[in-house]
């Protein structure tokens, strides 16, 4: 058998690694809370799944479609965008529909990348993009942000070299939950343009913000889609639609048709009931967007003080966006004496079956990361299930 370089390089997601052992446990009558996976955990609204139902009866599901979507919900994603982001001159040339956000990525960076291209990475960042870049041949050039977890233009100027191609952000972040202000895009773009550099924008999360913070896009700077912004989004987390796995690419159209080449060989078009079900999500009824919203919103302010209560626990800025807490715990490996983050989440596992992920995923360590994306009860149950590992474990 004869395995790649590419392959043999190849790391498997961690939190779809540690989320699976999480489902096993549970699968094999394991009372495990797993907090490790970014998905919402309510169930697909049901506007949106009638829609994929009545899409397959009429037998409009059976059928390939144009590899970067159904005309008409390109159509969609360009007004929605246009709207939410103001921009003037979206029409349905500017998008293509994917399997996932994951696949949007994956699919630009197979598009703009050349062997060798360097891709400005904040850290922490999350686990796909620095696989991704490296898949399409290009090196993900990590940037390390210190405790605001914000990347300044000082920092990405220390990092650029002739081989910089782009500068990948994603505001809400995972998983930090950090939100870049309109002030700070506005530096950061203004950096971008002298250096004639492209911008990935992933805004997956940009309709999940709290405690009155708004979301502003980089790509709502200037009045038209600026050709070297790419913005990338999906309906998962906001849509509760993880498992239909609906995402696409909002740029350039001459850049979207590329990526439409692309993806005529690599899926052909993403799977057509989901699509149907991504244009009602996107065009129906928002309400229960709201609602989730709100729970997310109500979990993190239930989690927040419980979680900087935790002995060796420190997160002074509170998220204000996505739905991940990402605690610095040097102080808790202190306490307990256990020698590593990778060793403190796998004792939390086996022994107090909570789920988490060790921030080395994201590329820091002395960190761990917590999805909020599941009930109230769950999330305060774990605490104390954490609070109660610390109190037994420490020196
Ligand atoms: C920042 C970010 N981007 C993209 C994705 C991919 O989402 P999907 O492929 O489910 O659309 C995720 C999922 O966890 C994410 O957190």
């Amino acid at each position: 058998m004869h395995l790649s370089n590419r392959s043999q390089q190849l790391q498997p997601s961690a939190t779809m690694k540690i989320s699976a052992q999480a489902k096993q446990m549970v699968a094999d009558g394991i009372d495990v809370i797993n907090l490790s996976i970014g998905e919402p955990d309510f169930e697909t609204p049901d506007n949106i799944k009638q829609a994929a139902i009545a899409a397959i009866n009429d037998g409009h599901a059976s059928f390939y479609t144009p590899a970067a979507g159904l005309p008409q919900l390109r159509a969609a994603i360009a007004d929605r965008t246009a709207a939410d982001y103001q921009l003037t001159g979206l029409t349905g040339k500017n998008v293509a529909v994917t399997t996932g956000a994951k696949m949007a990525l994956y699919s630009v960076f197979q598009t703009i990348l050349d062997p060798g291209d360097e891709v400005l990475l904040p850290e922490p960042y999350w686990v796909s993009y620095a696989e991704q870049i490296k898949l399409a041949g290009g090196v993900p050039v990590t940037i390390p942000v210190g405790d605001s977890f914000k990347v300044t233009p000082a920092d990405l100027e220390a990092k650029l070299t002739d081989k910089t191609r782009a500068f990948l952000l994603n505001s809400p972040e995972n998983p930090t939950g950090v939100i870049y202000d309109q002030a700070e895009l506005q530096t950061l773009k203004d950096w971008t343009d002298a250096h004639d550099l492209m911008v990935v924008t992933d805004d997956i999360y940009g309709q999940l913000t709290y405690n009155g913070a708004s979301f502003t896009s980089i790509a709502q700077l200037t009045d038209a889609l600026d050709p070297n912004i790419i913005i990338i989004s999906g309906a998962s987390k906001t849509y509760s639609m993880t498992g239909w796995r609906m995402g696409y690419v909002v740029a350039d159209a001459a850049l979207v048709a590329k990526v439409s080449a692309f993806l005529s060989h690599a899926t052909g078009n993403p799977t057509a009931v989901s699509q149907y079900a991504l244009l009602e999500a996107l065009t129906g009824d928002q309400t229960q967007v709201e609602v989730m919203r709100q729970a997310f919103e109500e979990r993190l302010n239930t989690i927040y003080p419980l979680v900087t209560a935790l002995p060796g626990f420190k997160l002074d800025t509170k998220p204000q966006g996505a739905f991940y807490l990402f605690p610095d715990v040097a102080g808790a490996l202190e306490l307990t004496g256990i020698a590593t983050t990778g060793e403190l989440v796998n004792q939390l596992l086996n022994e107090a079956h909570v789920s988490l992920v060790d921030g080395n995923a994201f590329g820091v360590d002395h960190h761990i990361r917590i999805s909020y994306a599941t009930d109230l009860a769950s999330l305060k149950k774990a605490v104390s299930r954490i609070a109660d590992f610390l109190a037994a474990h420490t020196k």
